[in-house]
């Protein structure tokens, strides 16, 4: 049955409705006075683009390479915990969805399903967001685990010494059911059988990691290793010294309110990777044009996070492939109406400097 969404806003609007207002508010919830969370989407619609005309776009390929891995299009499912709160397939549906269309997802260390179950349902095509605890011990299993099942990165979120203010969470606070487990968060607090809110999840990671420890990390694993949430040039050139790729993002402006948006850092970071590294966005992406954009100005692929979420919520896998669908299909528009053929072909020259 086709879903009626014609876009991804209709569908964040149809999936408001349907979920309860604690996972509304963990998923939607922003630091502070949200104005990250805003300027995240108001600076797509900002850029304007400068198409060319009379090209033959007969054929318009949207294809890429991702880490050697080829994707149908440039957008994959960013990392976002807890997709149980919205179906209870969780980010095996969301997984299989993006896997099925050739994309990737990103799988959260906070879960409702294991790392195993993802593997299975996405065999070689998602990557694992890790988050290092204070207990090196539990952080080097789960890289073990991530790593013997199949994982074709590891995403290290850098951008979370410990979680942001988001006051909708604070008063409405998510509970994981008594009794979930949440299998890849590894020690419980003591006692309990389940992760019973944010805070215990907050001590656990560890605010003194720094980039002394990327070398630890770097021993144990060969996979390539992407550091999620650098915003600077200085950070981006510190992340290739350290043999990493760069995830520009400002944690979908949960983190520190204020902060640049990814797509307005972009341009710096570009010029200090030179080339040396693949380079990845995340924040406020809800239209074709607003990857386009993304990768004309040195993105490698685009990801999106609530969107999967708000799919999940609606319709399951199926509803997580009409929102990648959705925007894969308006991306293709959107090249071809740019007078391009190829992702290749995207570069600065179709962003209006003014
Ligand atoms: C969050 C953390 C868990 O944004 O990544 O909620």
């Amino acid at each position: 049955m086709a879903l009626p969404y014609l876009n991804l806003r209709e569908m964040e609007e149809a999936a408001a409705a349907v979920l309860s207002p604690a996972a509304l508010a963990y998923y939607v919830g922003g630091a502070n006075d949200e104005v990250t969370v805003r300027a995240n989407r108001d600076g797509y619609a900002a850029l304007k683009l400068r198409p060319r005309m009379l090209v033959d776009v007969s054929q318009v390929d949207v294809s890429t390479t991702v880490l050697g891995m080829p994707l149908a299009f440039p957008v994959g499912i960013a990392p976002c915990a807890l997709h149980g709160l919205a179906h209870p397939d969780a980010e095996v549906a969301t997984a299989r969805a993006a896997a099925g269309l050739g994309s990737v997802m990103t799988l959260s260390t906070l879960s409702h399903r294991s790392l195993e179950d993802v593997a299975l349902a996405a065999p070689g095509q998602w990557w694992f967001q890790l988050y290092v605890y204070r207990d090196r011990e539990v952080s080097r299993a789960l890289i073990q685990r991530a790593t013997a099942a199949g994982a074709r990165a590891l995403v290290l979120t850098v951008d979370a010494p410990q979680l942001g203010r988001r006051e909708a969470i604070i008063r409405t606070p998510v509970h994981v059911e008594p009794g979930t487990v949440l299998p890849n968060v590894g020690p419980r607090r003591p006692g309990s059988e389940h992760l019973d809110d944010l805070s215990y999840f907050n001590s656990l990671l560890d605010p003194g990691l720094s980039w002394a420890d990327l070398a630890w990390l770097r021993a144990q694993t060969d996979l390539p290793i992407v550091l999620k949430g650098l915003l600077t040039a200085e950070d981006a050139d510190l992340a290739v010294q350290h043999g990493c790729h760069v995830w520009v993002s400002n944690h979908g402006g949960r983190q520190l309110d204020t902060a640049v948006t990814a797509l307005d850092a972009l341009p710096e970071i570009v010029t200090a990777v030179a080339g040396r590294a693949e380079i990845y966005l995340d924040g406020g992406v809800m239209r074709g044009t607003d990857v386009l954009k993304a990768v004309a100005l040195g993105a490698s692929a685009v990801f999106v996070a609530r969107p999967a979420l708000y799919g999940l919520a609606l319709a399951g896998e199926a509803g997580v492939r009409h929102m990648l669908e959705l925007l894969r299909d308006e991306l293709r528009l959107a090249v071809a109406l740019c007078g391009k053929a190829r992702i290749g072909d995207l570069g600065p020259d179709l962003i209006f400097r003014g």
